[in-house]
């Protein structure tokens, strides 16, 4: 190791040191003119550029890591602490800058040909990119899944950042893998809370596998399905399983007519995306109707699990979601196990969102049976509040992910504990650090006091939009979602009496759509937009709704009144003739 950095640094000695280096950076040397109208192309480049011969040493200190005060990377560091500084206290949720002039921003596709002064870089990256970046951390954005981070991950993504981990494979991830295992156990554990010998036996276990850190909740879901028909088309008496053979094949050896993914018309599209994957089609991903709590139709369920047997098609995997994405519903996942139970096949349950409820003793219940899952997905960047890649797939067979491993003869090589030979993903950053410590610093209380408060706050905003004449509540919140929409003065009457025809309902919808476009555009407040069916009136026609997400730890009950007073305040300003 030693010998390693002073052989780095003898290398280093014919470059000059950071001090001079930053000087060189900020200094105009003589040039040709060819040359200078070839930098002048460069766009970030105006006064400050450098001549040839200086690139490899400039290159080379863009790799150096200098403690002194002067180094690029602390004068980067400054620069870029100022900016996040300013973007985490700005409570504007956007600014206003339209996408036509974000595009105009964005048209130059050269290259530069000299490397840029960092110092021009990083203001043109502030004014430009940081500037019109969404506050997804702002306590009035509360329309989307994403929300303020806890302040450790900040300096956790440069140390991440400084190891530079690929989790791929021990020879490049060497305790992090194990690190990643133990965090994958531990909220394996708060899913299944098996016995201290089964994580004992499996924590540790190269043959093993509880759960794998992926990028998000698609390919976990991806990665779950996949699982499911491998295992379910394995090999056997000399057929070599749908891994080799490929799915015709494996239907035919199986002698199913085809295969099918179940799960409610309220299902994530990654379920669309695994479907096509597997191969089977996204036609043989059926739909479930949901009642007006967002639910799965049990009954309709149960029905076409029948159907589908009688049929004889294989059920890769009947999904249970545990938070629908627009409105937060959670299946009853208890009905759903037993009706998976008695098909005998795979029960997946969707929990990118809602899974952190098994921290919260008030509200776990809501995911009773979710230990009766083959598989469960949970996104660390939804509600463990951990930065953007972090989703994961936990196994209640700890040999499932079996079903999926590949081997390499230069890695993955069987018996190892690379972490990539049963993964869809192949080289990936070393997320677990966050996970780890999100579990650690956060704990389970610490969880469920994040859950329990974005409820409450849920309930609050759906007291108070039920007690405005403006809007109209479209569902009790089963979670931390809501949807609603505005109701304008003209239909006001007509909706009290519950005699609202289709015709005003299009209207409304109209109205609505224009009230959430305009709140975004001017950029203070944030909520999303979704579409509803048959919420209350029985009518065939879509509801157009706002959709609210509460996680945000920094959003207050203020806010929340500030956020629905914006919206009467801006439809005040639509007008209805102007619309239709
Ligand atoms: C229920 C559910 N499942 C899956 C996903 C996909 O997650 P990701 O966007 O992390 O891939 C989402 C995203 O919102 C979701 O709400």
């Amino acid at each position: 190791m030693t010998y390693r950095i002073e052989d780095f640094r003898k290398k280093q000695a014919k470059h000059s040191s950071c001090k001079n280096e930053v000087k060189k950076y900020g200094h105009q040397h003589n040039m040709t003119s060819s040359k200078q109208e070839m930098l002048n192309k460069n766009s970030f480049l105006e006064s400050e550029q450098t001549l040839d011969n200086e690139i490899e040493e400039q290159v080379m200190q863009l790799f150096t890591s200098c403690n002194q005060a002067t180094s690029i990377e602390k004068r980067i560091d400054e620069i870029t602490d100022s900016l996040s500084q300013d973007f985490l206290t700005t409570i504007d949720s956007n600014t206003n800058i339209d996408l036509e002039s974000l595009l105009e921003k964005f048209s130059d596709s050269k290259i530069p040909v000299q490397p840029t002064n960092f110092e021009n870089y990083l203001k043109y990256i502030g004014n430009n990119v940081v500037a019109h970046s969404i506050h997804t951390s702002s306590p009035r954005f509360i329309g989307h899944m994403t929300s303020a981070l806890p302040s450790f991950v900040r300096p956790l993504a440069k140390l991440m950042t400084a190891m530079n981990q690929n989790a791929v494979k021990i020879e490049t991830a060497k305790a992090l893998s194990f690190c990643e295992r133990e965090a994958l156990a531990m909220l394996h554990r708060q899913i299944y809370n098996f016995s201290d010998g089964f994580y004992t036996q499996h924590i540790q276990n190269n043959l093993s596998t509880l759960g794998i850190l992926v990028s998000g909740g698609t390919v976990a879901n991806i990665t779950a399905v996949w699982c499911a028909r491998n295992a379910l088309l394995k090999p056997k008496d000399g057929f070599l399983g749908v891994e080799k053979e490929g799915l015709t094949a494996a239907l035919n050896f199986y002698g199913y007519k085809g295969a099918v993914i179940i799960g409610s018309d309220l299902m994530h599209f990654s379920f669309d995306k695994a479907a096509d994957l597997m191969g089977i089609g996204t036609h043989s991903l059926i739909k479930i109707p949901t009642d007006c709590n967002n639910r799965v139709d049990i009954q309709a369920l149960r029905q076409t699990v029948i159907n589908c047997r009688a049929k004889n098609l294989l059920i890769i995997a009947i999904v249970g979601v545990a938070g629908t994405t627009d409105s937060g519903g959670v299946d009853s996942l208890t009905d759903i196990a037993e009706i998976a139970q008695e098909a005998n096949a795979h029960f997946h349950v969707d929990a990118a969102w809602g899974g952190p409820l098994i921290f919260s003793e008030q509200y776990r219940h809501k995911l009773a049976g979710i230990e009766r899952a083959d598989s469960v997905t949970i996104d660390g960047h939804k509600q463990l509040y951990l930065p953007m890649g972090i989703g994961m797939v936990f196994f209640r067979d700890p040999h499932l992910a079996g079903a999926i491993e590949k081997q390499a003869s230069y890695t993955m090589r069987k018996g190892s504990f690379d972490l990539g030979k049963r993964a869809l993903e192949g080289s990936r950053p070393g997320m677990a650090l966050f996970l780890h410590a999100g579990l650690k610093l956060i704990g389970v209380k610490g969880y469920e006091f994040l859950i329990n408060e974005g409820i409450r706050k849920t309930q609050y905003m759906a007291a108070c939009i039920s007690a405005m004449p403006e809007f109209e509540l479209l569902a009790e919140p089963d979670t931390n979602l809501l949807t609603y929409r505005y109701i304008p003065k003209q239909f006001r009457g007509e909706f009290a009496q519950n005699k609202l025809t289709e015709i005003d309902n299009q209207i409304i919808n109209i109205f609505n759509e224009c009230l959430q476009k305009n709140q975004r555009q001017i950029g203070h407040t944030f909520i999303s937009r979704t579409t509803k069916k048959d919420i209350k009136f029985g009518s065939e026609s879509p509801i157009v709704a706002m959709r609210a997400v509460i996680a945000n730890p920094l959003t207050t009950e203020e806010d929340i009144k500030t956020v629905l007073n914006e919206q009467i305040q801006i439809a005040a300003k639509i007008l209805i003739s102007s619309l239709i």
